[in-house]
């Protein structure tokens, strides 16, 4: 027999917006990520206009990617831009001693960067470096972006091939502050993060939100300092003058840092381990949300998290320096969960980074190292099912009735996941049920609007460890899922570690 629970959806109550940033990615220097993954240079058989290959543009079109973080990571900190500009065979080399202490050539610089995100038609995040760059460097590179006429850095620019100046939305100020970013105290950083914030300038038409790097998981004592600092006396008080938001990362896991566990080779007890572990995200966001709120209670201040997602062992006979793993239901279920909570606390969650885009970590898309075949994982599909809800306006949804919790890791884990949006006469909802074994039937209470239709998808696999390759690139992909509406009540049933969509028009 299959579970069952029951949910309340009022419809005509709106959240906050969600923000569409909120779906954002990140792409660093890191294994296959950008070589191989994103840049294939301009010489390869695969697909590409300028070294960027088309396939891995177009798949993110596809999911109507809102942004990219660039280039770190631990990488930014060491990264000085100035040698990835001008001619690729005068570039200078260096080595990525974070990431496989391999050599990089720089061939992925600026232009590529910026290139990049015009293909793709997302915005602009870089990730400046505070930890072994300095101010000045940091300045040039803002006034090189994005400085129209007469300029040292606009004229840089400009000889090296790139008139117009571009739109550069967001700027990370730093990036793990507390460890690879430069191991600083969260008030040292804060006053640094100040300090390296005043410098980056507006200039035109190009307002920078400057983004800087805060804690790791619930570490609020760096919010603490953040917002301190946004709020000292002497200091110009509004804070739009100094940084506009503060980051946090938090990476899932199953097991401990030391001992991640496979990507596809996991237990009961694992499974059920790393959806408690990613229910915990409305926790820690909450705990960074309630310390802004105390210093910002009108919430001007955004809250960023800017690298996200699962982090398993790397698979066997790949560099351990490269991070890439394979993607499974699993990681699916952890992106939904993440998303329904992100959707709850878009009031002040203003952007978030999945970590990471192409071929390391929690990404969307695999390619081959060997014949670049491309392969879109089952956390692409829920990125794709969950489009929706980009700047839609959020609604609560109340589950009732739901099953009992399930225990994993000494904590109860809600078997239900579940959110909603609405954008004119069209809503859309996010179900996800987190039982290992049993389906569930739901019923759903749609209040407050007609609802005319009502049509589904689902996500899963034939286990939770689900995966697609090259072989067999669609083992995981979405498929139509039966629905029934009858006055204003919808039911579905969800098979055992499951991921639907139920898209309602209002009339
Ligand atoms: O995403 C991989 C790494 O995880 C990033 O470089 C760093 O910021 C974090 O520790």
């Amino acid at each position: 027999p299959d579970l069952r629970a029951r949910a309340v959806v009022d419809l005509d109550v709106p959240g906050p917006v969600i923000s569409r940033h909120l779906y954002g990615h990140f792409a660093e220097h890191l294994g296959r990520c950008i070589y191989g993954g994103f840049y294939v240079g301009e010489d390869s058989s695969i697909p590409h206009e300028r070294g960027i290959r088309l396939d891995v543009v177009e798949a993110l079109k596809g999911i109507g990617i809102p942004n990219l973080r660039w280039p770190g990571g631990c990488f930014a900190d060491e990264y000085h831009w100035r040698d990835g500009i001008g001619p690729k065979q005068s570039r200078p080399r260096m080595v990525n001693t974070h990431w496989g202490d391999v050599v990089e050539n720089n061939h992925f610089g600026t232009h590529e960067f910026m290139d990049l995100c015009e293909m793709l038609g997302a915005d602009a995040y870089v990730s400046g470096n505070v930890g072994s760059g300095s101010v000045q460097e940091m300045s040039d590179w803002v006034e090189y972006l994005t400085r129209d006429g007469d300029s040292p850095m606009a004229s840089l620019r400009r000889e090296n091939g790139r008139d117009e100046p571009w739109k550069v939305p967001f700027w990370g100020i730093g990036n793990e502050a507390w460890g690879c970013g430069g191991n600083f105290t969260a008030p040292q950083f804060a006053s640094e993060a100040r300090r390296y914030a005043t410098f980056c300038r507006d200039h035109g038409d190009n307002k920078l939100y400057r983004i800087a790097a805060g804690a790791s998981d619930d570490d609020v004592t760096w919010t603490t300092a953040l917002m301190e600092a946004l709020s000292c006396l002497g200091c110009q008080r509004d804070p739009k003058n100094i940084f506009q938001a503060i980051s946090f990362h938090y990476y899932t896991l199953a097991g401990t840092w030391e001992h991640k566990g496979s990507a596809t080779s996991f237990s009961t007890e694992d499974y059920y381990a790393t959806m408690s572990k990613a229910q915990d995200i409305e926790r820690i966001i909450s705990a960074h949300a309630r310390i802004m709120d105390a210093y910002d209670p009108g919430r001007k201040v955004g809250l960023v998290l800017d690298e996200w997602g699962t982090w398993w062992d790397v698979e066997e006979g790949t560099n351990p320096g490269f991070l890439y793993q394979q993607n499974t239901v699993r990681d699916a279920l952890v992106a939904a969960v993440h998303f329904d909570a992100f959707h709850r606390n878009a009031d002040r969650l203003v952007m978030a980074n999945i970590a990471q885009t192409v071929n390391v970590l929690q990404a969307m898309l695999l390619t081959d190292a060997e014949t670049g075949a491309l392969v879109l994982t089952p956390t692409y599909h829920v990125f794709e099912m969950n489009r929706g809800h980009h700047d839609a306006t959020s609604l609560a949804v109340h589950v009732l009735d739901a099953p009992d919790t399930r225990e994993a890791d000494g904590r109860s884990l809600q078997v239900v996941s579940a959110s909603a949006s609405t954008t004119g006469s069209a809503a859309l909802l996010s179900l996800s049920n987190l039982d290992a074994e049993a389906s569930l039937t739901i019923e759903v209470d749609l209040r407050g609007r007609t609802v005319s239709s009502a049509t589904a998808r689902v996500l899963t696999g034939d286990s939770a460890a689900a995966h697609n390759t090259a072989e067999a690139p669609d083992a995981v992909a979405p498929i139509a899922l039966d629905t029934e509406l009858e006055s204003g009540t919808l039911r579905v049933t969800l098979p055992a570690h499951s991921f639907a969509t139920v898209s309602l028009e209002l009339a």
